[in-house]
């Protein structure tokens, strides 16, 4: 499997974190210095699904692909724009595409699962064109009350492209169940049945659990994968880490004794976009030609779950 082509799309309205402070007893200080995130992009005007359409198309016309010719569609999110139907359906008639459709959500790390999803369709000859749209409002789920939580996220969506081909090297998904730690619940109905039903619950996240977990294994998949590919991290052009906290992508960074400049981030811009932050990151790279032909790619994101995924890919554009 091969990346064809990119897109990103992120919503019209710029939250910074003096913004934050009119309504939640935080600073930009306390914000900057603790994540890197100075400000964020939440849904205002637009909707969830009008940002997967827009990431769509852009990495449609960057790979030069047609909706017509796709063979699957995958849309990763941690809640779509409805319960049902999948937002993949959703993105499927806006795009006028007629190919099988489904979403996946593997929280945060959603994105490398959706990889290694298209990767096993178009291994076993199912489908050899599959556009995969990231797509996240986490403004929506979270309490806009809670400081602890709210001022980290960001809305967005990040797409790609990827078709047979000899890019992708490996990958590593990984699942460790955790739920007290980072949670949200919510069914709109009203069944007379069920016994324990969770309460409607904004984001919850244990913090400090979170960033010891993130720390510790993406710096072990990093490892693991470059070393199966019989790769040392010097060898690394490129390190794409899920925009969840610069101190988490300093962390790593020092684990793999590598220098700032192979560790690209957007998260001052963004917030953390959920699963769209490693493909929006890969999208503003792939825009701004900063990935040339042969460069090596390692990508890894974390999230609830917990869950982790990797990747190591060449860049074959
Ligand atoms: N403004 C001001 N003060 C705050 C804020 C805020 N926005 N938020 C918390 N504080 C306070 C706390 O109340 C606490 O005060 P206290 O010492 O008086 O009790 C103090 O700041 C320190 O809080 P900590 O939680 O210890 O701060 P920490 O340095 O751990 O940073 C953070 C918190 C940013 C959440 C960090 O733990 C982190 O990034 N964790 C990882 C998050 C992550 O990666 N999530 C990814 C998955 S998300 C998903 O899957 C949906």
């Amino acid at each position: 499997m091969k990346i064809l082509g990119t897109g990103s799309a992120l919503p019209e309205k710029v939250v910074c974190n003096d913004d934050l402070t009119l309504f939640l007893d935080t600073s930009d200080e306390w914000i900057s210095t603790r994540t890197g995130i100075r400000e964020r992009r939440v849904l205002s005007e637009e909707t969830l699904l009008d940002l997967a359409n827009r990431a769509a198309e852009n990495a449609l016309e960057n790979a030069k692909v047609a909706a017509e010719d796709l063979d699957m569609i995958l849309v990763t999110t941690a809640k779509g724009e409805a319960v049902t139907p999948a937002t993949a359906c959703m993105v499927q008639g806006a795009i006028g595409a007629h190919c099988p459709a489904f979403d996946l959500n593997a929280a945060c790390a959603g994105f490398l699962y959706a990889l290694d999803t298209a990767d096993a369709f178009i291994a076993s000859k199912k489908a050899k064109t599959i556009l995969i749209v990231s797509a996240e409002a986490l403004s929506r789920f979270c309490d806009w009350k809670d400081r602890s939580t709210c001022v980290l996220f960001g809305d967005g969506a990040g797409a790609v492209v990827v078709g047979e081909g000899d890019g992708l090297i490996g990958t590593k998904l990984f699942a460790q169940s955790n739920e007290p730690i980072l949670y949200a619940y919510g069914d709109p109905g009203n069944s007379p049945y069920e016994r324990e039903k969770h309460p409607l619950t904004p984001l919850h996240m244990a913090g400090q659990e979170v960033y010891k977990f993130a720390v510790s294994h993406s710096s072990r998949d990093l490892l693991e994968l470059i070393e199966r590919a019989g790769k040392t991290p010097d060898e690394i052009d490129h390190y794409l880490l899920h925009q969840a906290n610069l101190r988490i992508v300093e962390a790593v960074r020092h684990r793999l004794h590598q220098p700032e400049a192979k560790f690209p981030h957007n998260i001052e811009r963004t917030g953390n976009t959920s699963s769209a932050s490693v493909p929006i990151l890969l999208d503003e790279l792939n825009r701004a030609g900063k990935l040339k032909t042969g460069d090596l790619i390692a990508m890894s994101a974390f999230g609830a779950g917990l869950s982790t995924g990797a990747a190591l890919l060449r860049w074959t554009l």
